[in-house]
């Protein structure tokens, strides 16, 4: 049995990696997470108990308890996906982008040496790749570009990465994936606030013209990848993951209305978001010729699956947007999550 300490399991594409590894076994998984307004364990309420799974709460900036977590679980694989993630936070405030997405992978690299954890797998974006125009793909290749501070705090990680296999020979793996979408999205991203909104009656807020571009991909297969780069990727290598699946936001707003049976009157075009990335696609190709990876999900499909797992979990997000989420981790586990 492999241990594989995973950090950010508590949010979205974290919780579903996790419920990944639990489904294929031969691992035993702890899940670290501080429980940030992004961090849910409802998300895992059904393998709560499970033999093989370990709830930690514990903040990554904080070098003495991820020493103490470290030594009493003593994890043989890091896969960090704890961070600040959500672009339009950081425009407001960066001060935990930094503290977290740069400090904290920095304590994580520094503790895992020292404990002689064996694999660190860093979970990064597209967007430390900056703003593509209308032709062209980004390769591992492509220059390090990013325009807000959510994408240079995650630049700034991949680099603390790289230096870490530099320096000090460890072994560290980084992927680069493009925009995930999928069940437990926190309703602040485009795909689940638009569907939550669409459910409601309420207006679309479009930035801009609409006519930026994501590359889609369906979480499943975003957690696919991250695990087959954490069995087999090579070491200090960076790997990009992407869906195959470029749809303007406007498309991908239309799709929603028309799944929910509303009308276009919904769409509301409101100021733009400072700095925003025009379009992001990715080459998948180190990912499909090295470790035979291809994304299953197709986005029509995907997002229709998605969007019926709204209506069935309505519960569930309203629960996150009214904050009372946050009550589980006091009846689970006896104490208040934070702000
Ligand atoms: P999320 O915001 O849903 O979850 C982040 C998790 O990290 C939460 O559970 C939160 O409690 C935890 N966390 C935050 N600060 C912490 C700290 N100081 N200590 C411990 N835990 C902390 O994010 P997500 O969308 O699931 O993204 C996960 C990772 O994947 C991030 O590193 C993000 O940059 C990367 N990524 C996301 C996408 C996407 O489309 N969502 C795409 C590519 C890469
Ligand atoms: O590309 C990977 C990145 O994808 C991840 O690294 C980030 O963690 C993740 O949040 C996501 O970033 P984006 O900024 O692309 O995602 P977001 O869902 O915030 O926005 C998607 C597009 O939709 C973007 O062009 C902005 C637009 N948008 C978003 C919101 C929330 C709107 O038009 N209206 C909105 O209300």
């Amino acid at each position: 049995m492999t241990k594989i300490l995973v950090t950010g399991g508590a949010g979205f594409i974290g919780s579903n990696f996790v419920r990944l590894l639990l489904e294929r076994g031969g691992t035993e998984v702890v899940n670290l997470d501080a429980l940030t307004y992004a961090g849910n364990l409802e998300n895992l309420s059904e393998i709560e108990g499970e033999p093989g799974y370990t709830f930690v709460r514990g903040d990554i900036r904080d070098v003495g308890a991820m020493d103490a977590v470290f030594a009493a679980h003593r994890p043989e694989v890091v896969v960090h996906f704890a961070a600040e993630s959500h672009v339009d936070r950081s425009v407001l405030d960066a001060t935990e982008f930094v503290q977290t997405n740069v400090v904290g992978t920095q304590v994580l690299l520094d503790v895992s040496r020292r404990h002689g954890v064996g694999r660190f797998v860093h979970v990064s974006t597209d967007e430390v790749y900056g703003s593509l125009g209308p032709t062209g793909r980004f390769t591992e290749d492509s220059p390090l570009q990013p325009n807000s501070p959510y994408s240079a705090s995650k630049t700034a990680s991949d680099l603390l990465v790289r230096a870490a296999y530099h320096t000090h020979g460890q072994d560290v793996v980084t992927t680069r994936c493009s925009n995930n979408y999928g069940p437990y999205q926190f309703p602040e991203k485009l795909i689940p606030l638009m569907i939550a909104n669409a459910l409601e009656g309420k207006e679309l807020p479009v930035y801009g013209d609409g006519k930026n571009v994501r590359d889609w991909i369906h979480v499943r297969d975003h957690c696919e990848a991250v695990a087959e780069v954490m069995a087999r990727g090579r070491s200090g290598e960076v790997y990009n993951i992407g869906g195959d699946s470029e749809r303007e936001n406007l498309h991908v707003v239309r799709e929603i209305l028309r799944l929910a049976g509303r009308g276009e009157e919904l769409i509301r075009y409101v100021k733009d978001r400072p700095g925003h990335d025009r379009r992001y696609a990715i080459d998948p190709t180190r990912m499909r010729d090295e470790l035979g990876w291809r994304p299953k999900e197709t986005f029509e499909s995907g997002l229709e699956a998605t969007f019926g797992w709204y209506v069935a979990q309505r519960e569930w997000w309203e629960r996150v947007r009214s904050g009372a989420y946050r009550d589980y981790y006091e009846r689970q586990y006896g104490g208040r999550a934070d702000a």
